[in-house]
């Protein structure tokens, strides 16, 4: 084990956010994706609140010098210039090409911005436009893209019904700004992003607590979530044995108590493969972590040292690091079912529920989102988000690994296009649920299903457990 100086005061306190944009300061009404049913004036007003909101983020996170803008500063992620760029091309492209009928602002530029044209550890090298030139670019396609909003009926074509494009453009949108959020974290250097301290445990929890769910049909997906992407779609019953989920993600103590009984030296606990990714990187511990002469264990969050706390979701760790953690404490990482079905099924009227805590928009109260921390919460901090069944903080915090890979529901079909989902079914992806500290309210929802390769952990990625439930369990 490595061990790393650490600087005397890091503890960060401050409550000043400066790099990015508070969402507690928003009305609830707009920090959501579109509800179901809304006129076309409310959907104007919100996506017009919600383009406005997403950029002041993006602004926020690329309010750099040139040099920290154009560097590369990690192989896993784009320049910084280049995200903004690009999601000011995929606004273009829907918004302004498709929805508003306009010609290309730039036609030269298409290439240098599309995702499947050049890796992301390759963009350094390209002629890409300069960090003012960029900033140019998004603010002409911002009004472009304006003016398209107001010009859309908001219904009739597909596209354009219930505001979909402008959903997904203002998804886009946000999906970046929490890459954009990572490239932060992987950032050396002085810090620049500050945030207030999430909230504090309701009461004292065992983080170790169970929730049994009861056998039976459930519905997994949605037919009528208006800006629910491809994937999530169509609703479609699905029918688990019963089994029994725990009501908090897996807390950084519980991870270190792994760490430091052998967890990582030992094969009995690793898959082949995660055996293998194991050795290949040579894992010792989750990503930004160290541990002092003292045995203290010590994190980089953001450019500042700070002592891990043992009662937040444990972060960064890959697929492979949350099944060896879950076969060694004797359970599994949940299926994407098993997930879906603690966050969305309620007993008492059959339904599945948009979110965990009912049908309505996130609020500060029920889900850490939105990056108005720059980390997850304790354990136990929002009661209020409780799904049904009783499990907590399945949305916000840290995305949860599930032991699914990346395929599409029965009857899937592609929409808008096939490079957002498709291309990426049957490959080594694992999924992950629930999104995270850095996702947006409007990127998130119960149904949302996101990927990622299971060697992936510059992600803000954690998990829970799950096991079949026993007779002894006695439901
Ligand atoms: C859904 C997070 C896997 O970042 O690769 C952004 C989102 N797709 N631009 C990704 C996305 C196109 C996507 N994930
Ligand atoms: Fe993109």
């Amino acid at each position: 084990m490595t061990t790393e100086a650490v600087p005397t005061g890091s503890v960060q306190t401050g409550s000043v956010q400066t790099g990015s944009v508070q969402t507690g300061t928003v009305p609830t009404p707009v920090t959501g994706p579109a509800a179901p049913g809304e006129s076309p004036e409310a959907v104007r007003e919100r996506v017009a609140a919600l383009l406005s909101r997403s950029r002041a983020r993006s602004s926020g996170l690329t309010d750099l010098d040139d040099a920290d803008m154009q560097a590369q500063h990690s192989p896993l992620m784009s320049p910084l210039v280049w995200d903004l760029a690009h999601i000011g091309s995929m606004e273009e492209l829907w918004l302004v090409r498709d929805v508003g009928g306009r010609e290309p602002l730039r036609p030269e530029i298409d290439g240098l911005y599309d995702a499947f044209q050049h890796t992301r550890s390759s963009r350094v090298t390209l002629p890409l436009l300069t960090p003012a030139e960029a900033r140019e670019y998004v603010d002409e396609v911002r009004d472009k893209a304006l003016d398209a909003l107001h010009r859309s009926p908001l219904r009739g074509r597909a596209i354009e019904a219930d505001g979909f494009a402008f959903g997904m453009i203002v998804q886009h949108e946000q999906q970046h700004d929490e890459t954009m959020l990572a490239t932060h974290q992987l950032r050396e250097g002085a810090p620049l992003l500050h945030a207030p301290a999430p909230p504090a445990a309701a009461q004292a929890v065992d983080a170790a607590a169970e929730t049994h769910v009861p056998a039976g049909p459930f519905e997994m997906g949605t037919s009528t979530e208006p800006w629910a992407l491809d994937n999530e779609r169509p609703a479609h019953t699905v029918d688990l044995p019963a089994y029994v989920i725990e009501t908090y993600p897996v807390t950084n103590a519980r991870f270190a108590a792994f760490v430091e009984a052998g967890g990582y030296d030992d094969p009995r606990w690793w898959t082949g493969p995660g055996w293998a990714a194991r050795v290949a990187e040579d894992l010792t511990a989750p990503r930004f972590w160290t541990r002092d002469a003292d045995g203290t264990w010590w994190r980089r969050r953001f450019g500042v040292v700070e002592p891990v706390p043992g009662d937040e979701p444990v972060q960064h760790v890959t697929f492979h690091e949350a099944q060896a953690f879950a076969r060694w404490a004797g359970k599994r990482l949940p299926t994407e079912a098993e997930w879906e079905k603690a966050a969305r099924y309620d007993p008492a009227t059959g339904r599945s529920r948009r979110y965990p805590w009912g049908d309505d928009d996130p609020t500060p109260e029920r889900a850490n989102l939105g990056q108005r921390h720059l980390q997850p919460a304790p354990a136990g901090a929002y009661p209020a988000g409780a799904s049904a069944l009783g499990v907590q903080q399945l949305v916000g915090d840290v995305w949860e690994w599930c032991d699914s890979g990346w395929e599409p529901y029965p009857g899937f079909s592609v929409f808008p296009y096939p490079e957002y989902s498709q291309v990426f079914f049957g490959g080594d992806y694992r999924v992950l649920r629930g999104g995270s500290f850095g996702t947006d309210p409007s990127a998130i929802r119960a149904t949302f299903r996101n990927w990622d390769h299971p060697v992936r952990r510059q992600i803000f990625s954690g998990f829970r457990l799950a096991r079949d439930a026993s007779p002894a369990d006695g439901r």
